[in-house]
């Protein structure tokens, strides 16, 4: 049991990672925290909760030393497309506010940090096909960027500090409790909501484009694995490659109309097409299957299987 802080926990990972750490470790030792948005009755009725901005570094403290925190979530962040709109705020909150809470933290004597990168991380000279551990990382998004400096800024705070950072570079996240907000792999989120509300979906990325996937069990439960890991198994520190699968929007598509007879999807690429094409169709992650154990459990079809029940309860097409 830790006493644990998880800043973003209304967002598309800290919703169901609070539930699953609030299992864990006791409701009343995971405090919950997000800057604007109202608290979903589950983790406001489920344990403490504090409302405030990863920008203001006082308030971060103030709340770290108020419980007592010894373990960190820092999931605080706008997503690829929202950052390409608002390329400053972005900055600010995801890289900006990971500096605060590395800060606040150490200043606290926290035990554990995590935060999230991802395979925004990459760009267009990054070798696309298994891409390694270690490689290019010329990333060509707001998001992206802060991605980069993020994870050096965390193995520089383990290094020189002795902070113990966690990381990993999330795939696009596939879940039916939270919807994502402004990223780019959304359509693998919003296609299955389409397809039971109105049989149809129009894609924003062409159906031949393949990005690697992950439904969130599985990335909350290798969240929770990385951050139980002993300290001495962990070779990387700025993020671990993390992969479960990739497919393309067209076979998505086809998976989803094998549940859903009569769907039909159509394709509008926007401007995140050009994301979607600078970021890598599959990840080697052998290094956090070597040094952690972690082993995905969900493909394709095993997820939309899941999703599309869910879904199907959730909004009340059963
Ligand atoms: N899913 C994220 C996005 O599309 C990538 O980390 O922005």
């Amino acid at each position: 049991m830790a006493k644990v802080l998880i800043i973003g926990a209304v967002g598309q990972i800290g919703s169901e990672l609070t539930v699953a750490l609030r299992k864990k470790h006791g409701a009343d030792n995971v405090v919950a925290s997000t800057r604007k948005t109202e608290f979903p009755p589950e983790i406001r009725d489920g344990g403490p909760c504090e409302y405030f901005d990863v920008q203001d570094k006082e308030a971060v403290l103030s709340v770290m030393k108020k419980y007592g925190i010894e373990q960190v979530y820092q999931l605080a962040s706008l997503l690829s497309a929202t950052g390409e709109k608002n390329p400053d705020l972005a900055f600010s909150i995801n890289l900006l506010g990971l500096k605060n809470t590395l800060d606040a933290a150490r200043e606290c004597g926290v035990d554990r940090f995590f935060w999230p990168s991802s395979i925004a991380a990459f760009g267009p000279t990054t070798p696309r096909e298994n891409t390694p551990q270690r490689t290019v990382l010329e990333p060509t998004t707001m998001y992206g960027l802060t991605k980069v400096a993020g994870e050096l800024l965390c193995q520089y705070y383990f290094r020189k500090y002795g902070l113990d950072v966690r990381s990993v570079r999330y795939p696009g996240l596939i879940s039916w409790k939270a919807e994502p907000g402004g990223g780019t792999t959304d359509y693998a989120v919003a296609i299955y909501y389409e397809a039971i509300l109105h049989g149809k979906y129009r894609c924003f990325v062409k159906p031949d484009t393949v990005l690697p996937m992950m439904y969130m069990p599985d990335a909350i439960r290798g969240t929770m694995q990385l951050m139980d890991a002993p300290a001495e198994k962990l070779t990387v520190r700025t993020s671990y490659n993390l992969a479960a699968m990739s497919f393309s929007a067209k076979e998505l598509a086809e998976e989803v109309a094998r549940h859903i007879p009569g769907f039909s999807c159509t394709y509008e690429p926007d401007f995140r097409q050009q994301i979607a094409d600078s970021w890598p169709r599959s990840i080697d992650d052998s290094q956090a299957r070597m040094d952690w154990g972690w082993r995905h459990e969900y493909d394709l079809a095993k997820m939309s299987k899941d999703m599309i029940a869910n879904l199907k309860v959730k909004l009340g097409k059963e």
